[in-house]
């Protein structure tokens, strides 16, 4: 009984700052910074302003339905999060505690050119947000939201005064809907998720060889018999794309073509450059139907269908995706290969080349700017186009050094499964890039990218939070914001808050875990789960044998990417090994003993359940790596030496618990090798 508490406790409570919806201000309320991303310019004042049932929000000069809602939804959230009961509606009142001065509405159309900036002064007397637009005034008010501060009785926001605006002006968030299909339900959430830390593209990947998803009314084929009955209506998605207004949020469809698009040809197989019939692919990776851009049948076929899609996305911006084209049908058709002489193209990049000229175009046609993947990037590519990178910055560069603008989105692959501060680090434009100004002003921003080879409607939140908030930050705020350890303090504060807002990926764990273990009483499971991480795309693709109908169910799909044990363990033995800091020495014992007492419990669990069985391993191994902690914690507190061969043991036994199994890898390995090869040993 005893045991279990303290393994509850433990499961809960590790490591600072996790269990904190509300930074934790010291008696003097000094201003606890936990915003995330940070604002461009911020000063802390003296006082802060009382948080009671009388806050009140109002507008003084501009106001429409678009302001007035984001007013109630940031009220009802501090009404939630402080338990007060406080009017939910702004009022006219000049009197309000908040008062909400916007100029104007904003674009009717949100672009990239959006006036996206705010000042926001908070006196002990009342706060005052000023902003030339809606959108600008929503990004005021989730400042205002992560402000909020408690001293342990009551709450209030600090005195401050912010003036704030974006270092790039898109700041996107891509999910692929269609190697699995996301429920409009997880693409709202993640639209909140993308407004609480300010990104403002939804970059949406409705089509690839695995499915095609947003309803065609002109060629109904398309999800008839491309989607599994898995896709978005049209009113669905209009409902998305105002969903995303209202919260400054522009929304770019994809539909991934001349490759990558197999799941047309299932109903319309005369798009293909090679013979029928075609199948919803259920395999990963690069495939070899490919459109064929030599037939006018194809661009009439596109011109209708983009058109159509045009009624639905406003969005001055359209994404064709062009990538991973591996030209086989071309090289393969004797009519293309003829094409292709006749115009003088040379390789199937010169015609992937062609068919760009013709389809831009079309785009422009229907008032819409093409964005494409790196592999667009080829001469005689019109200069309008944006190029998105997932090659990276050399990439990136090169494009804007011809005078193209780009969006960044290598570094910023979450299905790799890399810490937040592996992506934080990654710079669209990074210090020493040798690009002109002019060639810089080509950079637009970039893109978070969650590929969904391997995520489900349970697992997405997970893989996008809250590593997407530290990607945010890199996007919003200045340059030298540029601190790991402190984007981590704030990152596990602003997870809640994320929480807060219907996201599912710190609870997700826990049901998944009580599913795979047919029980509720989970705790060894949860302290196993909260020193693992999913291996990366290309391990669990190799050792899995992952297909679209792969069901995701097992601890892989359970356990979080870069979950706090990571950071946390790695600076508390940093810490330690610096000047046996006794707080971190204590901290450490207390993990290492749960570790060791935990394992044989995971294990007796794990040994019943034929899904967590591949992972029975790990258990043993967090037995022995709990065990491996505290010795030689107490060799290090007592100042002993340990006897000879005893570093090279409990590193072979670090090593045997780096070895894949289970599709899940240990977070803490490196921190606890550094613990032991700093015990001194006997020669
Ligand atoms: C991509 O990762 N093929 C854009």
């Amino acid at each position: 009984m005893l045991r279990r508490t303290m393994l509850a406790l433990c499961a809960g409570a590790l490591f600072a700052g996790a269990g904190a919806l509300t930074a934790m201000a010291q008696s003097n309320n000094a201003f606890v910074n936990t915003l995330m991303p940070e604002p461009a310019h911020l000063a802390a004042q003296t006082g802060d302003l009382p948080l009671t049932t009388s806050f009140t929000a109002a507008t003084d000069s501009f106001h429409d339905a678009r302001l007035d809602n984001a007013i109630s939804r940031t009220l009802l959230q501090l009404e939630d999060h402080t338990g007060l009961e406080i009017a939910r509606t702004p009022t006219a009142a000049k009197s309000a505690t908040l008062l909400v001065t916007v100029d104007g509405p904003g674009e009717a159309v949100q672009s990239i050119d959006e006036n996206e900036s705010y000042s926001l002064d908070i006196t002990p007397s009342g706060a005052h947000l000023k902003a030339a637009t809606d959108v600008g005034a929503m990004r005021g008010l989730t400042t205002f939201l992560q402000l909020v501060q408690t001293d342990g009785s009551s709450f209030f926001a600090p005195a401050v005064s912010i003036q704030d605006s974006p270092r790039f002006r898109w700041r996107g968030l891509m999910i692929d809907v269609s190697r699995h299909f996301e429920p409009i339900p997880v693409i709202k959430r993640t639209l909140d998720g993308m407004a609480a830390v300010k990104l403002n593209v939804f970059h949406w990947h409705l089509s690839d060889d695995q499915g095609f998803r947003i309803q065609s009314k002109v060629f109904p084929k398309l999800t008839e018999m491309g989607s599994d009955g898995l896709y978005y209506t049209q009113d669905q998605a209009r409902e998305i794309v105002a969903y995303a207004r209202a919260r400054g949020i522009r929304v770019v469809p994809e539909f991934d073509m001349p490759g990558h698009a197999q799941s047309w040809m299932v109903g319309y197989p005369d798009l293909a450059s090679g013979p029928g019939p075609y199948q919803i692919e259920r395999h990963f990776g690069i495939f070899d139907p490919v459109m064929d851009p030599t037939r006018k049948s194809t661009y009439k076929f596109l011109d209708k269908f983009i058109g159509e899609m045009a009624t639905i996305f406003p969005d001055p911006y359209m994404h064709i995706g062009g990538d991973e084209n591996n030209g086989v049908q071309w090289k393969n058709n004797p009519r293309i290969q003829a094409f292709m002489r006749k115009h003088n193209l040379h390789s199937t990049s010169d015609l992937q080349t062609y068919f760009s000229q013709q389809l831009i175009p079309i785009l422009k046609k229907h008032h819409k700017r093409t964005v494409g993947w790196d592999e667009i990037f080829a001469p005689g590519l019109p200069k309008n186009a944006v190029i998105e990178s997932w090659r990276g910055f050399n990439s990136l560069a090169a494009s804007a050094k011809q005078g193209y603008d780009g969006i960044l989105a290598a570094g910023y692959y979450l299905d790799q499964i890399q810490p937040a501060g592996q992506h934080y680090l990654v710079d669209p434009l990074p210090a020493n890039s040798d690009l002109t100004p002019d060639q810089k002003a080509h950079i637009l921003g970039g893109e978070v990218c969650m590929w969904s080879e391997h995520v489900s409607s349970h697992s997405i939140d997970s893989r996008i939070w809250p590593r997407s908030a530290a990607i945010a930050e890199r996007l919003w705020s200045p340059q030298s914001v540029n601190n790991v350890d402190d984007m981590y303090r704030r990152l596990w504060v602003e997870n809640l808050r994320l929480e807060a807002v219907g996201l599912t990926q710190l609870s997700n764990e826990d049901v998944a875990l009580r599913q795979l273990a047919g029980t509720a009483a989970i705790e060894p499971l949860r302290i196993l789960a909260s020193v693992l991480q999913p291996v990366g795309f290309d391990q669990i693709y190799k050792m899995q044998h992952t297909t679209q109908l792969t069901p995701m169910d097992h601890l892989v799909d359970a356990v979080r990417p870069d979950p706090p044990s990571r950071h946390g363990v790695e600076l508390l033995v940093k810490k330690y090994l610096a000047n046996h800091d006794a707080q971190a020495a204590e901290k450490l014992q207390v993990i290492f003993a749960h570790w060791a007492v935990a394992g044989p419990q995971a294990q007796a669990l794990m040994s019943s359940r034929p899904l967590l069985r591949p992972a029975e391993p790990r258990a043993e191994q967090l037995t022995n790596l709990g065990k491996i902690g505290v010795e030689a914690l107490l060799y290090l507190s007592k100042n002993e030496t340990a006897p000879s061969g005893w570093a090279q043991t409990q590193l072979s036994l670090i090593d045997e618990a780096q070895k894949p199994a289970g599709l899940v890898r240990f977070t803490v390995l490196d921190p606890l090798r550094e613990l032991v090869k700093a015990v001194p040993q006997q020669q």
